[in-house]
């Protein structure tokens, strides 16, 4: 249940090399009472706590001084109405096996999340999306354990405060949550979403099934995301930038082809990969990090990488990025420090 000094290398996809003083297996909900026990235990020692599902959108910066609670909780429960398939699923369920287990079953809806790593209960942290979807778009509501006080909790979907790569479990009070299972649902009067820029070319003289979207999705994140399993990343390292509109029309009437979508509260939303692109930092490499070939918003371990080549990309990526657009990027990925969750402007003051 409990390994001590572990190596963090196979938990992590940017596959770098760390330790954690503890890593405790959340198997079952029988372990609850045993948890808690372990974090009051770990908090008297001033031990810091990480939750960790898949690692696949996490960067450890250094050696974990503390306590991992990795998630495994699994199980999934169906039940269905006249409208609608009701999925209770536990948090460390694996999110594309479950996206692909709906679709070969019929339960439609799910299909533009397809290949996403990861588990099922890190989707409502950062509100995964994709290809014109989110996770929101079929939340009904998110289990939790405060682990500060041992009670099971739920929160509906408009209590999860959801927005882009955002939601509640991202704010300091939530910390303590940890997500145990989710509740999906799927309605059987399925809608496509295939509007989204490469899944226009589906073929539109016939019908399209969720099957086609899955097929397409699945193509076109092959093509350009690397498998983590063979070339280690996090996927997008940036968030896309939202600035204000006057920013957005002045890069554009020098950059008349920049990819740009307004929001609803008139602000604009720009493509980081694109002014990465524009910078000409493709391939650019520091260490053993380097900006991908084929999609410049994620950066990848080439084989050898510590974590401080991939830091010093990250900020030279930044910098640049600001330099060449004046534009801010703020980073997706979770840095994770010794003593708990940093941040790329922490770690560069402290070296
Ligand atoms: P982890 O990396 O283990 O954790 C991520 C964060 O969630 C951490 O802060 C952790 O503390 C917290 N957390 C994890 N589990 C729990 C829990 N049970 N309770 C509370 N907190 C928890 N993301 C997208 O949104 N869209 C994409 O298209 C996409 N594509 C990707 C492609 C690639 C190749 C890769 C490597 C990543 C991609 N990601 C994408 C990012 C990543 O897959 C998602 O963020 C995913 O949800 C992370 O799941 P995980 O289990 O690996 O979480
Ligand atoms: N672009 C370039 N050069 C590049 C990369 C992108 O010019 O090197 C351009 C593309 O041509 C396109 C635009 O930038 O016009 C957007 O690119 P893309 O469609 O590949 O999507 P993205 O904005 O880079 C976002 C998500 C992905 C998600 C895809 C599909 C974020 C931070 N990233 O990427 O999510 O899979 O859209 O919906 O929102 C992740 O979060 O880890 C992730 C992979």
């Amino acid at each position: 249940m409990i390994e001590t000094h572990c190596s963090l290398k196979s938990f992590n996809s940017f596959a770098i090399e760390a330790q954690a003083e503890q890593l405790f297996h959340l198997t079952s909900r029988s372990q609850f009472p045993a948890l808690i026990t372990h974090i009051k235990q770990a908090k008297q020692q001033n031990m810091p706590i990480l939750i960790l599902g898949g690692g696949s959108n996490v960067l450890f910066c250094e050696d974990f001084a503390g306590l991992i609670i990795k998630v495994e909780l699994l199980g999934v429960d169906i039940t269905e109405t006249a409208h609608d398939f009701h999925l209770c699923v536990g948090a460390g369920e694996n999110w594309h096996q479950l996206v692909s287990d709906c679709i070969d079953k019929g339960m439609d809806g799910l299909e533009n999340l397809a290949l996403i790593p990861g588990v099922v209960g890190a989707a409502p942290v950062q509100n995964i999306g994709a290809y014109g979807s989110e996770f929101k778009d079929f939340c009904q509501s998110v289990e939790y354990i405060d682990l500060a006080s041992g009670e099971v909790q739920t929160l509906n979907r408009e209590q999860c405060l959801f927005g882009y790569r955002d939601s509640i479990f991202k704010t300091t009070a939530f910390k303590n949550a940890l997500i145990t299972q989710v509740q999906l649902t799927l309605s059987k009067q399925w809608q496509p979403q295939s509007r989204y820029g490469a899944l226009n070319d589906l073929d539109k003289t016939q019908p399209v099934t969720a099957k086609q979207i899955y097929q397409s999705v699945c193509e076109i994140r092959s093509t350009k995301l690397p498998d983590p399993a063979l070339l280690g990343n996090a996927g997008s390292f940036f968030k896309n930038p939202v600035v204000k509109k006057e920013l957005a029309d002045a890069l554009l009437s020098a950059h008349s082809t920049m990819p740009h979508y307004p929001q609803p509260n008139g602000d604009v939303k720009l493509a980081a990969g694109w002014l990465i692109d524009q910078a000409n930092l493709k391939g650019h490499q520091i260490g053993g990090a380097a900006v991908h070939q084929q999609q410049a918003l994620v950066l990848v371990n080439r084989g050898e990488a510590i974590a401080a080549d991939i830091i010093q990309l990250a900020a030279f990526v930044r910098d640049t990025v600001k330099q060449k657009f004046d534009v801010e990027l703020a980073h997706e990925v979770r840095f994770i420090g010794a003593q708990g969750e940093t941040n790329l402007a922490e770690v560069l003051a402290n070296v």
